[in-house]
């Protein structure tokens, strides 16, 4: 490689990382990027003068600090003042009114993370800096350097200050706690306090593992020449930065209610957690005349969402069992109505959690819930103790089977493999969506079967007959029929529902896709070795795998048998159709389930994405479709309804 193709080639990779990380469009696949870096780490090694700045090689450093610098901020970093109804949202506005009444607003998330300062010099990230109190805080670049979606170089010469906040998804702050609670860590009580631990850990390659998000909401110091902020922040997000899920200008009050009502009502459908939505003063030079109280910038406030955290009682404590033996403990908790949706149950993670946080039944505590964020309990109200609250015993004995427990510190197992329990939960989990998705298998009905002695196992569910089922309560010709149906349909499921179905330990949805593509129906006779070089997977899940397969091999091999799993078609074989190889984005409400179309869509050689871009071919739409519709629309990419999508399929 000559220095010219090493440049060319570290320019290359960034844009392929700016597609996956900032616009979620990719252009290149992980081999493609992998071959490449792998080509310029070489370089690098051979010619140390020459890395530059931004060469992705630089993100993660191996240094680990033995603690922080201060260091401040070019200028302040305020507040903001909350407002939580629309009364309180009119008296600001009046406020504002009165020093200028000539003013629109814009609107955005409040994303609910760390804040974070970036200093820019001469286009180069010089430095990050935590928000600490506003003038001086930890000087944490190291770390910021391994957040992909914080560019290391942007093509903005002049002195900058981009500010933002630094936040975890939803999926990406359940996978941490798993791993956590897995090494018998305490788990984060919110995404919130997961961004902060995760920015300030001394050893970068911890927040590099933590797949951290970087939105920008403004900047301090700069010398850019813009008369709307909502213009100042499209030439940010033009850097290289992510955009947020959603923006908009407002002329009054009442536009302004109606987007927040909006955003209220999308924010579980957004990847990240928001707790409001900041009202912005558009025009820029009224900034400056509207200025500063003690704390707060006067030309904007944040219009808090009503709180996801309420305070509650825990009446009991149950011990659940699950299909792996794990017995988890789950708090009974007084109804609280969290967002809409009554909460009554709060997972208590494991055992080691309750005594790190001395849960007794009796307390009052603090309840979180939000979007897919499974309830749990933030905090005790220790304060509140009255003396008659009780501490729960480690368990002993299966609370299922009677049989005596393993505990192993964080977790405490059933180790009986026929504990009613464990059969029960593998075969609802069998019958799980994600799984062989067998409508009408629910938790009641299993329970149901097995406790009439009809399915003892998955195996008996293929051996169901309809005079057996006629005998059960609440079973009519129609309800069985439907059942043995379900059932019935599940035979030529696809290879990777199959596998996961197994619930073998450490093997999820994603791995179980991944065997099912490499080995098709060889999936039984892998060696550990041929599972380790794929993607993603380590030791723990190989060997997991393997062993599981050694030991039931003659039970899966009769579950084959019966089910005869489809392997996954090769890509290159869909045929020729108006969708092969078209990028496609599905919303609104559909006939089927949005998962079941985006699959046929796939077996049919299209790209389903979840969000729309220049470059998506086609939206098909359902009912009530929303946003994405209408950005569509602005893009001028082709909408079709579901029906007319079918009629290019037929
Ligand atoms: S504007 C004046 N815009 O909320 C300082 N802040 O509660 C506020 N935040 O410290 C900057 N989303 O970390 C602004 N769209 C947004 C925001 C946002 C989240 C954070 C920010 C600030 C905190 C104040």
């Amino acid at each position: 490689m000559t220095y010219e193709e090493y440049k060319k080639s570290v320019a290359l990779l960034n844009k392929y990382a700016y597609h996956y990380y900032v616009l979620d469009d990719p252009i290149a696949t992980d081999e493609e990027y992998d071959a490449l870096y792998k080509k310029v780490e070489e370089y690098e090694k051979q010619h140390p003068e020459h890395i530059l700045k931004d060469s992705p090689t630089q993100r993660v450093g191996d240094k680990v600090a033995d603690g922080f610098k201060k260091a401040k901020h070019l200028s302040r970093m305020w507040s903001l003042e909350d407002v939580f109804n629309h009364e309180e949202l009119l008296e600001w506005i009046n406020r504002v009114y009165k020093i200028d009444s000539d003013v629109t607003f814009y609107c955005e998330p409040k994303f609910d993370g760390a804040s974070l300062n970036l200093i820019y010099e001469e286009g180069e990230l010089k430095m990050g800096i935590t928000r600490g109190d506003g003038i001086e805080g930890e000087e944490i670049t190291q770390n910021v350097k391994t957040i992909r979606t914080i560019p290391l170089s942007i093509a903005e010469k002049s002195l900058i200050e981009i500010r933002g906040e630094v936040v975890i998804e939803k999926e990406e702050f359940e996978r941490i706690n798993q791993e956590r609670l897995k090494k018998g860590e305490p788990p984060f009580a919110n995404p919130r306090n997961a961004a902060a631990g995760s920015l300030r850990q001394l050893d970068p390659k911890v927040t590099a593992s933590r797949n951290l998000v970087f939105l920008p909401y403004g900047v301090g110091v700069h010398s850019l020449n813009f008369s709307l902020l909502s213009e100042l922040m499209e030439y940010i997000y033009s850097l290289g930065f992510k955009r947020p899920p959603f923006r908009a200008k407002a002329k009054d009050a009442d536009e302004i209610e109606s987007i927040y009502q909006k955003m209220k009502q999308e924010r579980e459908s957004y990847p990240m957690m928001l707790d409001g939505m900041v009202v912005k003063v558009n025009e820029l030079q009224k900034h400056e005349e509207l200025g500063y109280t003690v704390k707060y910038p006067r030309f904007m406030v944040a219009y808090k969402f009503p709180a996801v955290e309420k305070v509650t009682r825990i009446k009991d404590i149950v011990l659940q069992v699950g299909r792996t033996g794990v017995v988890t403990p789950v708090a009974v908790v007084e109804p609280v109505e969290i967002e809409g949706a009554v909460v009554e149950r709060a997972t208590l993670h494991n055992f080691d959690e309750i005594e790190r946080k001395d849960i007794r039944i009796g307390d009052y505590v603090i309840i979180l819930r939000s979007g897919d964020v499974i309830p749990k309990i933030t905090k005790v109200l220790k304060d509140r103790r009255t003396g008659a609250e009780k501490k729960l015993e480690r368990p002993k004995y299966c609370p299922v089977c009677g049989s005596e427990l393993l505990d192993e510190g964080a977790l405490i197992k059933c180790q009986n493999l026929a504990c009613e329990a464990r059969v029960v939960n593998s075969i609802i989990y069998f019958a799980s969506k994600q799984c062989l998705n067998i409508e009408g298998l629910g938790e009641k009905i299993v329970e149901q079967l097995y406790k009439a002695g009809l399915v003892k196992s998955v195996l008996d569910l293929y051996s169901l007959r309809m005079e057996d089922l006629l005998l059960l309560e609440g079973f009519k010709e129609k309800k069985a029929r439907n059942l043995l149906q379900a059932i019935e349909a599940s035979k030529g499921s696809e290879l990777w529902r199959f596998i996961n179905a197994l619930g073998i330990e450490h093997i999820g949805e994603v791995a179980s896709k991944t065997i099912a593509e490499h080995f098709g129906l060889k999936y039984k006779d892998v060696a550990k070795e041929e599972l380790m070089e794929l993607e993603g997977f380590g030791e723990e899940m190989a060997e997991s795998y393997v062993e599981f397969m050694r030991v039931n091999y003659e039970t899966v091999s009769k579950l084959e048998e019966i089910i005869q799993p489809r392997p996954p078609q090769k890509k290159e074989e869909a045929s020729e159709n108006l969708f092969k190889g078209k990028r496609v984005v599905l919303t609104g409400t559909m006939s089927r389930p949005r998962n079941e179309i985006k699959e046929m869509l796939e077996s049919y050689g299209a790209k389903v994405s979840s969000s729309v871009s220049k470059k998506t071919d086609y939206l098909i739409y359902g009912e009530d479709a929303g946003s994405k519709y209408d950005k569509a629309v602005s893009l001028g990419v082709k909408t079709i309804t579901e029906e007319e999508m079918m009629e290019m399929l037929a």
